[in-house]
């Protein structure tokens, strides 16, 4: 075993740091407070190539492995979790799929832009009344020869008023049940699609969310994905790497929140002394330390499954559900340590445990990540 990491990785880890304190930190209060997206920064970190992080050079990618992403994911999270589900939609919901199943021509026309960051994609899984439930599709794509014709809602849509391309699942035969299910590639200036309200959120409110409705949208035959009939498999091969992405997140906001709290602690003072040096607080930090360092073991060890070719669901699931889990407890007790200056904004803790919320809930709540691991466990 070697868990030291690579030059290779190191530099990548220490570039998104960098990234990260330099251009995102400054205004990230204030895009909170305003649900302003990240456009400039976005920008930078598609020609950084943040964006298209895991794609193959040749289609614009920076060709590295899914370690580097989530080093990088973890980095970006500590410091703007808004800008961090950005990049991981895209990367690994938006790039991966499409450069896993798209054809030859979907990935010239489509990924190249997706993987440089000229455009930016959504993944739209999620209906009103088919969230966990994901086979319950209502959103219909009728196949009329040329095309199919595409209606229906979709709802929190991240990236959903930001992107250029959106990978669209919907059901073409009901009768088939999940094996009529199919993913396109839809286009934001086709008539009849429509980005509805955005959402006024509890956390992560730099990132856009929206419902998105499709009205009579034409779709030419060649903008689905795989064979007829792949889209949910192409929705939960996606979303099992895509788990990977959020569960790195979740660590870099409990780790971002423990940095906060270990500085914190070491300069407020109480009865005397920094408050460090009381035990109450120095035991909260050790806890705090050694909850994501177990995090991070579970974060590795799917992200390098992932790049040895072995399945990845369940240690996807497991990373996902535990660094989730340790983001909201490390981020509450972060806020603690911080005591009254925790509750406000500019102590940057509070928006932590805000965003901390999210990785509990998106890509499959922590509950589905449960039915994957025991299914898992279940299986033979
Ligand atoms: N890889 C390949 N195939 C898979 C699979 C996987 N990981 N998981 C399931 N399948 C296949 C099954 O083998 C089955 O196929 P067969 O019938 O051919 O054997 C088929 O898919 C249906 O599977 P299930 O019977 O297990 O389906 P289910 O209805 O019980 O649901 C579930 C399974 C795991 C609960 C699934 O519905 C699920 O993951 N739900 C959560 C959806 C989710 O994560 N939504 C997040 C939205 S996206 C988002 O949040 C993005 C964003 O903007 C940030």
């Amino acid at each position: 075993m070697d868990f030291s990491l690579s030059e290779e990785h190191l530099m990548i880890r220490d570039a998104a740091r960098d990234f990260a304190n330099n251009e995102l930190k400054p205004g990230v209060i204030e895009r909170d407070i305003k649900q302003e997206f990240p456009t400039e920064q976005v920008k930078k970190m598609g020609e950084l190539g943040f964006l298209g992080m895991m794609v193959d050079p040749k289609y614009g990618g920076g060709g590295m492995d899914t370690v580097s992403y989530v080093l990088a994911m973890e980095e970006l999270s500590k410091i703007d979790a808004s800008s961090s589900v950005i990049v991981s939609v895209n990367n690994s919901l938006v790039c991966w799929g499409l450069e896993t199943y798209g054809s030859e021509e979907q990935k010239q026309k489509y990924l190249t832009k997706l993987a440089t960051g000229e455009s930016i994609g959504a993944f739209c899984l999620s209906e009103p009344e088919a969230g966990s439930d994901a086979t319950s599709q209502r959103t219909t794509a009728i196949d009329k020869g040329d095309h199919y014709l595409l209606n229906g809602t979709k709802n929190w849509i991240t990236n959903g008023g930001s992107a250029d391309y959106y990978l669209v699942i919907a059901q073409t035969d009901k009768e088939k049940g999940h094996k009529g299910i199919n993913a396109f590639i839809v286009e934001k200036s086709w008539d009849g699609f429509e980005v509805g309200p955005k959402e006024d959120k509890l956390g992560i409110r730099g990132s856009d969310t929206h419902t998105l409705n499709f009205n009579d949208v034409k779709v030419p035959k060649e903008n689905r994905i795989g064979e007829d009939g792949f889209g949910f498999k192409f929705a939960m091969k996606t979303l099992s790497g895509g788990r990977i992405g959020i569960a790195a997140q979740a660590l870099g906001i409990a780790a971002g929140a423990y940095d906060l709290a270990r500085d914190y602690s070491k300069i407020r003072k109480a009865f005397g002394t920094e408050i460090c040096n009381h035990q109450a607080i120095a035991f909260k930090l050790a806890d705090m330390h050694t909850e994501i360092e177990a995090a991070r073991h579970l974060v590795m060890k799917a992200a390098w499954d992932k790049d040895q070719g072995n399945n990845y669901d369940m240690s996807g699931a497991m990373a996902k559900l535990y660094a989730s889990k340790v983001a909201m407890d490390v981020t509450v007790e972060a806020v603690q340590v911080h005591g009254g200056n925790g509750y406000v904004k500019e102590y940057h803790v509070e928006r932590l445990m805000r965003d901390a919320k999210i990785t509990q809930i998106y890509e499959g709540t922590s509950e589905i990540q449960k039915i994957v691991i025991s299914r898992g466990l279940l299986r033979d």
